[in-house]
């Protein structure tokens, strides 16, 4: 992912953001950051790029002409078609105050353009002309935009693929959501008479962690009430879609992991949507909650969901009848619930896809639908194939709702257990990282809930229905 940075002080962002994480990421080119000066595009042969503000006032104010020929000059170098669609965010008190899930939002672009006013703004015309986004980093103003710009870098870089390691990576992970961090002792054990928690000397994991999370609410509760009450409410959510846990196995898991965001909240029902996706998943107590929810969500923005999951089945003609959703796949929710990892066998190699398999997967399994599915799967990092002899002969992967799915062997070697394997190869990757695996089967699909059953899944009695838009 690449930052360019319209800005006077180009060697500011520059220094600012080429120390520890991000510089090793600009080193191993996971990130790009190009400051562009702006001076050097002004037409003013003294160099100059601000001027007075007609109508008086006190200071300078930035000139339009070099501001636009910068950010010009950048769309050039992405070429028209990436360049035309970049977002462009001014950093200005007058924005969006920034939050992680901003961040979040951010990081999906492959570019972003930053541009950092100076002295007393930018003339209101080019602002109109180029900028996609406002931005604050909060109520207070700084002398200019770098420092704001470098904040939100720095926070948007340490998200995209492979900036972090692992160990870094997994903290960020934690399901913890909208919790603050429990507190963290290191060396030596006793310290100007204060001990370390005795806990965190016992060796129990189970224990340790059950700890944390105590020292976390009671720390959130503490500190950042709004954010106690945020937790509070997912809390009691999570327990209510639980009651019927095997088809709400989906949402629930969303929530755990802090990856849903809510569309509509309302006290009988929720919509809500997993982050970065087109995907609503609609859970009510009635219909006349359903309906509500519904209404709700269309005076909303419709617009940016194509798929809508309904886990209720008295909701499934109203969708179907009413609301114009077209093709529909009905499908019985599996949960791995047991906990336990599952032996893989010896002797498959099964190993991460890289994107040169896409074409593979995609010319293997029909509901993939379009490449670019396939291809977004294995960039998230989430398809596996298994290998006979060097040879691909299946796949698996992970859905971006978090399901398992996409699992596909090809003919000439099925009924080897080759299935089987890839399936208890996903369920143990996703116990490692603290996770219930679930998957959604296709009513009628019989091999594929055979399969389920054999492994230890439990199905859900009730159906829950995929509506999509041609
Ligand atoms: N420029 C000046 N103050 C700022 C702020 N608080 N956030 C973003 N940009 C700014």
């Amino acid at each position: 992912m690449n930052f360019h940075i319209l800005t006077l002080f180009p060697e500011m962002v520059e220094q600012g953001l080429n120390t520890s994480i991000l510089k090793r990421a600009r080193e191993a080119s996971l990130i790009g950051v190009h400051a562009v000066n702006i001076r050097d595009y002004t037409l003013n042969k003294h160099g100059k790029t601000d001027d007075y503000p007609y109508g008086g006032g006190a200071g300078m104010l930035m000139q339009a002409q070099p501001v636009y020929d910068a950010y010009q000059a950048v769309i050039k170098k992405l070429g028209t078609s990436q360049g035309q669609k970049t977002r462009v965010v001014y950093l200005t008190p007058q924005g969006k105050t920034f939050t992680q899930k901003m961040a979040q939002d951010f990081s999906r672009e492959e570019n972003l353009i930053f541009l950092c006013g100076h002295y007393e703004g930018i003339d209101e015309r080019v602002l109109e002309e180029i900028v996609t986004d406002e931005v604050s980093i909060g109520d207070y103003v700084l002398t200019g935009g770098e420092l704001a710009a470098m904040v939100m870098i720095d926070a948007i870089a340490r998200l995209a693929p492979g900036v972090l390691n692992n160990e870094e990576s997994a903290r960020t992970e934690s399901f913890h959501k909208d919790l603050l961090e429990y507190p963290q002792y290191s060396r030596p054990e006793t310290w100007r008479g204060r001990e370390v928690p005795k806990i965190l000397l016992s060796g129990d994991h189970k224990k340790i962690e059950a700890w944390r999370l105590e020292q976390s609410i009671l720390r959130t509760e503490k500190k950042r009430p709004d954010l106690y009450g945020k937790y509070l409410e997912t809390q009691a959510l999570i327990e209510e879609l639980s009651e019927n846990k095997l088809i709400h196995m989906d949402m629930i898991e969303l929530l755990r992991r802090g990856e849903a965001e809510f569309l509509v909240k309302d006290g009988e029902g929720v919509l809500l949507s997993p982050k970065g996706t087109e995907i609503a998943m609609l859970y009510c107590r009635n219909e006349a909650a359903g309906r509500r929810i519904l209404e709700t969500f269309a005076r909303k923005d419709p617009g940016t969901v194509r798929n809508f999951v309904a886990h209720q089945t008295f909701m499934f003609p109203v969708l179907r009848e009413e609301t114009g959703w077209e093709e529909e796949i009905v499908c019985r929710q599996a949960v791995y619930t047991r906990g336990v990892t599952l032996p893989v066998g010896k002797g498959l190699e099964i190993r991460k896809l890289t994107e040169e398999y896409a074409e593979f997967v995609g010319n293997h399994y029909d509901l993939a639908g379009d490449l670019c599915y396939v291809r977004q799967r294995i960039r998230a990092g989430v398809m596996y194939g298994a290998f006979v002899d060097g040879l691909p002969a299946g796949f698996i992967g992970e859905h971006e709702e978090g399901s398992i799915g996409m699992l596909e062997v090809l003919p000439a070697y099925r009924r080897k257990g080759i299935g089987a394997a890839l399936e208890a190869f996903y369920v143990n990757k996703m116990l490692a990282e603290g996770r219930i695996p679930f998957g959604q089967i296709i009513k009628g699909n019989d091999a594929s809930m055979k399969l389920q059953e054999k492994l230890g899944f439990r199905i859900s009695r009730d159906t829950l229905c995929w509506f999509s838009k041609k």
